[in-house]
């Protein structure tokens, strides 16, 4: 059974190093497929060798029928409960297969008949919302039919080099998030189904998992996937946006030099840390860091390389 990691630390502490030496690791010495969500583009810099995922060459289908396809979409574009109803129902509807593009659903939607007043308000801000997906060069992120099959899917993760997805390609933060939350969904759902292990490392992870507006089914999926031997690795620069279940569910914990009373108040807590210890954390260098797991006593104070 695999465990999950926490790399936590104030902006420049050596996370992202940290994380990037721990992927070569994995990928050269353990023979483990790495897949990295480079939320800024910043891992071709980092890592000598590697794969690069460009987001524009692997749209990623929107929906399969999984009920959590919407429920991503909806956390991701704030969608109220009569929007997410609403797309729900025009999902059922409408034959998937016959739209040829983005566009052609949106349309769909636009001249979904209305039921009622509040349908119709609702249906111009899902409408709305919606049409993000379309702008840009976006529709070529995403797509209604064709699902990739599994064994596509596992067989185009290299297994020689750590996988870099390019996230930083996509302008617009919701929906870089989307394409992320949607290709880290439909990678562990291969990656089960097909018993292969792997590892991913999510970057900036508040954007996925934070309390104020975290996609529910990658928090079940942070509780659920261990037991199928995928390893995640969630980074943040602060612990106290992330939900609960990211500290209590990873762990194995690197904490970088840690600065705002917030998250000294959180790692405190999570890691039974000693008064000397984390009175030290605010000054401790970038590459320092002080590290938790199961099969060491307490918590210690490592360097880098
Ligand atoms: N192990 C290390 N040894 C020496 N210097 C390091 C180490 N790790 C990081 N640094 C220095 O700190 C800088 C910032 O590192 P890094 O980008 O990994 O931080 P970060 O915590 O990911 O920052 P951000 O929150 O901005 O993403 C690096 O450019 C490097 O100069
Ligand atoms: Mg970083």
């Amino acid at each position: 059974m695999y465990r999950h990691v926490l790399i936590t630390g104030t902006t420049g502490s050596g996370k992202s190093r940290t994380a990037s030496i721990i992927a070569k690791r994995i990928s050269e010495e353990l023979n483990i497929r790495v897949v990295i969500l480079d939320w800024h583009s910043e891992y071709m810099y980092l890592l000598n060798r590697y794969k690069v995922v460009d987001p524009y060459s692997n749209p990623l289908q929107l929906f399969t029928g999984d009920p959590n396809d919407i429920s991503v979409i909806s956390s991701v574009m704030e969608l109220t409960p009569p929007q997410e109803y609403l797309l729900e129902k025009i999902l059922r509807r409408v034959n998937l297969d016959k739209l040829r593009s983005i566009d052609a659903l949106l349309d769909y939607v636009e001249n979904y008949p209305e039921e009622s007043n509040w349908m119709k308000e609702s249906k111009l801000a899902l409408h709305r919302k919606l049409s993000l997906l379309v702008r840009e060069k976006y529709n070529l992120l995403f797509k209604l039919q064709s699902p990739e099959p599994v064994k596509k899917i596992v067989s185009g993760v290299s297994s020689s080099e750590p996988n870099v997805v390019d996230l930083g390609k996509i302008p617009d933060i919701n929906v870089r998030k989307l394409y992320a939350g949607f290709f880290l969904k439909r990678i562990v759902d291969a990656f089960i189904a097909s018993r292969t292990p792997l590892v991913i490392i999510i970057e900036e992870a508040q954007n996925y998992l934070s309390r104020s507006q975290a996609i529910k089914p990658l928090c079940e999926m942070l509780r659920e996937v261990r037991k199928f031997n995928i390893g995640l690795i969630v980074i943040s620069q602060s612990i106290n946006q992330l939900i609960e279940d990211a500290t209590l569910n990873t762990n194995t914990k690197i904490i970088h030099s840690v600065k705002s009373r917030e998250d000294l108040e959180v790692v405190a807590k999570a890691l039974y840390l000693e008064y000397n210890i984390l009175t030290t954390l605010p000054y401790i260098e970038p590459g320092e860091a002080v590290y938790s797991t199961p099969t060491i006593k307490k918590p210690v104070l490592i360097k880098i390389e």
